[in-house]
C-alpha cells in the first residue's frame, strides 16, 4: 500500500515544521523576552495543592521522558546485545511506563484543578498557557491511551513501536524519514504523536520555557552575608569597627 497524502504531512512535514517552530521560537523568545523566560511561580498565592501536584507531575514526567529515550532512540538490536529480550523489555516498559504516565497525569490534574480554583492563580495565566495545559493533557491522555489500548491489553507482546515508531523518529534525525515504517501504526500512536508535534510548537510560547533553564550560576555565587541588628550577637569577641551604634 502506496503511503498517502494525510500520512506524508502528519509524518513527513509536521514534525520538521514543529521542530522549527520550537527552536526558532525559543531562540526568537530568548532575544525579546529574556526577563518574560519564566514559570511565572504562584507559590505565594497557594502551596497546598502545589507540593503535592508539582513533584507528582515532573517526577512522572521525568520517567516519562526516560522511557520515551530507551524506546525511541535506542534501537531494539542494542538492547538485546545486552540480553533484554522483546518481551522482558514489553513488560518493563509497559509497567514503568504505566506507573510513570498515570503520576504525570494525576500531578497535572492537580495543578490544572489549582490553576482554575485558585483566583490570582487563575488571573496569572496567560491564554497561551491556557491552551498548552489543554495540549499538554491531551498528550498524556493520548499516550497513556496508547499504552492501556496496546501494550497492556494488547495480546502478550503488545504492539512493537519499537520496530515502526522508533526507527521511524530516527531516520527524521537522518533528514530521511522512512514512512513506510509508519504505515500502518495504530491511529492512538498516530495521534499521540501529532498531538505532540503541536506541543513542541507551541512550547516557546508558554511557561514550558522554564524547562531550559537551571540555576547553573546560583551553585558559584557569593555567599550573602547576614548579620543581627540586635543586641545578642552570640559569644565572639567582638572585631574593632564591627561594634554596634
Ligand atoms: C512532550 C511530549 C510527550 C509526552 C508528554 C508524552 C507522554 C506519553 C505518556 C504519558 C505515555 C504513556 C506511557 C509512558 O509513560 O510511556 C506515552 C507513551 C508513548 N509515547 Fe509519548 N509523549 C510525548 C511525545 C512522544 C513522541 C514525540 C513520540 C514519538 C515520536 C511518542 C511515542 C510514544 C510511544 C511509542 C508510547 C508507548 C510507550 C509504551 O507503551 O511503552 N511520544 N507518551
Amino acid at each position: 500500500m502506496a503511503v498517502s497524502t494525510w500520512q506524508v504531512l502528519v509524518f513527513g512535514v509536521l514534525p520538521y515544521v514543529s521542530f522549527a517552530l520550537f527552536v526558532l521560537g525559543l531562540i526568537w523568545r530568548y532575544r525579546y523576552d529574556k526577563f518574560g523566560w519564566t514559570t511565572r511561580s504562584s507559590e505565594l498565592h497557594e502551596r497546598r495543592l502545589l507540593r503535592l501536584g508539582s513533584p507528582l507531575f515532573h517526577f512522572g514526567l521525568i520517567f516519562v521522558i526516560l522511557g520515551h529515550v530507551v524506546g525511541l532512540v535506542i534501537p531494539k538490536s542494542w538492547t538485546g546485545a545486552f540480553g533484554i529480550t522483546a518481551e522482558m523489555y514489553h513488560i518493563g516498559a509497559t509497567v514503568m511506563g504505566t506507573i510513570a504516565g498515570v503520576a504525570a497525569l494525576t500531578g497535572l490534574g492537580i495543578l490544572i484543578y489549582r490553576r482554575r480554583t485558585t483566583g490570582a492563580v487563575f488571573r496569572a495565566t496567560t491564554r497561551n498557557d491556557k491552551l498548552m495545559y489543554v495540549v499538554l493533557a491531551g498528550v498524556i491522555l493520548a499516550g497513556m491511551y496508547a499504552t492501556i489500548r496496546h501494550q497492556v491489553f494488547g495480546g502478550s507482546h503488545g504492539y512493537d513501536y519499537r520496530e515502526t515508531v522508533g526507527p521511524w523518529f530516527r531516520s527524521l534525525w537522518m533528514l530521511d524519514p522512512d514512512l513506510t515504517l509508519i504505515q500502518d501504526v495504530p491511529v492512538a500512536f498516530t495521534i499521540h504523536i501529532v498531538i505532540a508535534s503541536i506541543l513542541f510548537g507551541l512550547w516557546p510560547f508558554t511557561r514550558l520555557v522554564h524547562a531550559f533553564s537551571a540555576p547553573v550560576t546560583y551553585t558559584m555565587r557569593p555567599y550573602v552575608v547576614y548579620r543581627s541588628r540586635d543586641e545578642h550577637r552570640g559569644s565572639r569577641v567582638q572585631r574593632r569597627g564591627w561594634e554596634g551604634p
